[in-house]
């Protein structure tokens, strides 16, 4: 039975009822739309609106069937109700009769899914922090490994200074942090309670909803209750966090997929998480990393859907918030099941050292310590930027890295220049010297990695 059919003489149309029903998605709220029944129950008994028995058939019933969802969470798709409070509310009156048509009194669904909503999005929150901190911690694990690691730097894609392997996973880690803490701020504003908002005017039922929110875990109750029908900002807000933490695991994704290509080769994968292809026998190929990077697109998608949906909607619910859910459902569980990829993949990459530290001596991307060279002679760093590119350009006619080319041909870009400049033009002088705080060199990245460890203990 619907729980709207006084006023109509005639049924949904099954066309119209398939296109407006949601329990088909909805039925994963079960645990927390039973959360709330239970807490709104206690709260009609307090103010006077049920009996001591009353109650207490209801708290019994309703955890019956938090057991039957545990044991069974697809069980409500088994039934044709409309959503999952119609569901919850059949069966109720299905176990204890009349006393089971009581519990609505006071509230509505539109508080009631709200609230639900509410409660889902904290618990995801809750494992999406975990998982965001079981990545930092690979990433972690990975910059110890190699903090002292060549790698050859870019930017735009060009070569252009050498790195740390540690460095550069530290850098995501900065990210990932950020992500925590934004997370953090999010789940702070979920945790604020809209049950005893009613439809959309508040609730007639006499009740603490202060203590209703605490009962139900939230810091506080609502102010508005028009407000606490329509907001979904909650909602946007974890997407948001959502789509910028899979911009981050793109990124890192990208990086992963070039080092670890033909072309760079300073990564390899294991094959434990590596995939084939079933015409070219010799491909090795980072499927698992193309799927993070695939996946933002999905996420930032439903992000951008709950945004496009809210935009324009009047005062106070309209059934168009129904649309939240699937989208909602799908970012979040992505989002979490990525980060949990990247945990396991993580330590499954390995750096190629060796080739790692040749790749990186490349491209002449010692070129700045020429130019940090001329400028300890006492030469303008404008001047000595201008001789070196002239220097640059003299070794790649002669095909010779800079710290091949003999003295004299040195000598005639400046004069300055004496034997000290190769110590200067090793790869590791120019690394060890980037040392200042954030820096890559190995002593820098050992106090990132600390900062790191330390923050992650206090997580
Ligand atoms: N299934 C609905 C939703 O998800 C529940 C609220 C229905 N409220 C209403 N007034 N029709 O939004």
């Amino acid at each position: 039975m619907s729980l709207w059919g006084g006023r109509f003489s005639e049924p949904s149309a099954a066309e119209f009822k398939h296109f407006n029903d949601s329990l088909r998605f909805d039925y994963v709220l079960a645990p927390y739309d039973l959360q709330a029944s239970r807490a709104w129950a206690n709260a009609l008994h307090q103010a006077e609106l049920l009996s001591q028995d009353e109650n207490a058939a209801l708290q019994r019933a309703l955890a019956e069937l938090q057991q039957a969802v545990q044991a069974n969470p697809e069980l409500p798709l088994s039934t044709d109700a409309e959503d999952i409070h119609s569901w919850v509310e059949a069966q109720l009156i299905e176990k204890i009769g009349d006393t089971a048509k009581k519990l609505h009194t006071g509230r509505s669904r539109n508080d009631l899914v709200a609230t639900d909503l509410r409660l889902y999005c904290k618990k995801q929150a809750e494992q999406i922090l975990a998982a965001n901190l079981a990545a930092i911690e690979a990433l972690v694990g990975f910059a110890e490994q190699y903090y002292d690691a060549m790698l050859p730097g870019y930017t735009h894609l060009q070569r252009a200074q050498p790195i740390t392997a540690g460095h550069w996973a530290l850098a995501y880690v900065q990210m990932l942090q950020r992500d925590v803490i934004r997370l953090r701020e999010a789940i702070r504003r979920i945790d604020i309670c809209p049950l005893g908002s009613g439809a959309l005017a508040g609730t007639t039922a006499a009740l603490n909803r202060e203590a209703l929110a605490h009962e139900l875990g939230f810091r506080h109750a609502n102010d508005n209750s028009l407000d606490g029908v329509s907001d979904r900002d909650f909602a946007l807000d974890l997407l948001n966090v959502a789509a910028t933490g899979m911009v981050h695991l793109s990124r890192i994704a990208e990086d992963l997929i070039f080092y670890c290509s033909g072309e760079s080769g300073c990564f390899s994968m294991s094959d434990r998480i590596s995939s084939g292809s079933s015409l070219m026998p010799q491909k090795k190929n980072p499927d698992l990393f193309e799927l993070l990077r695939g996946k933002a697109g999905r996420v930032i998608g439903h992000q951008h859907a709950l945004q496009m949906t809210l935009k324009g909607l009047p005062l106070a619910y309209n059934k168009d918030m129904q649309e939240d859910k699937e989208g909602l459902f799908d970012a979040l569980q992505t989002y979490l099941q990525c980060l949990s990829m990247l945990a396991f993949a993580i330590p499954e990459v390995t750096v190629q050292r060796e080739h790692a530290a040749k790749q990186a001596a490349l491209g002449y991307s010692n070129a700045t310590e020429l130019a940090d060279y001329l400028v300890s002679k006492g030469i303008p760093f404008r001047d000595a930027h201008h001789l070196t590119g002239v220097a640059v350009v003299k070794a790649q006619q002669q095909q010779l890295p800079l710290e091949q080319m003999p003295l004299t041909e040195l000598q005639h870009i400046s004069a300055v220049i004496s034997d000290d400049v190769y110590a200067w033009l090793d790869l590791s002088y120019g690394l060890n010297q980037r040392c200042a705080q954030g820096g890559t060199a190995p002593a820098a990245v050992k106090v990132t990695l600390k900062h790191a460890k330390d923050w992650l203990h206090a997580a």
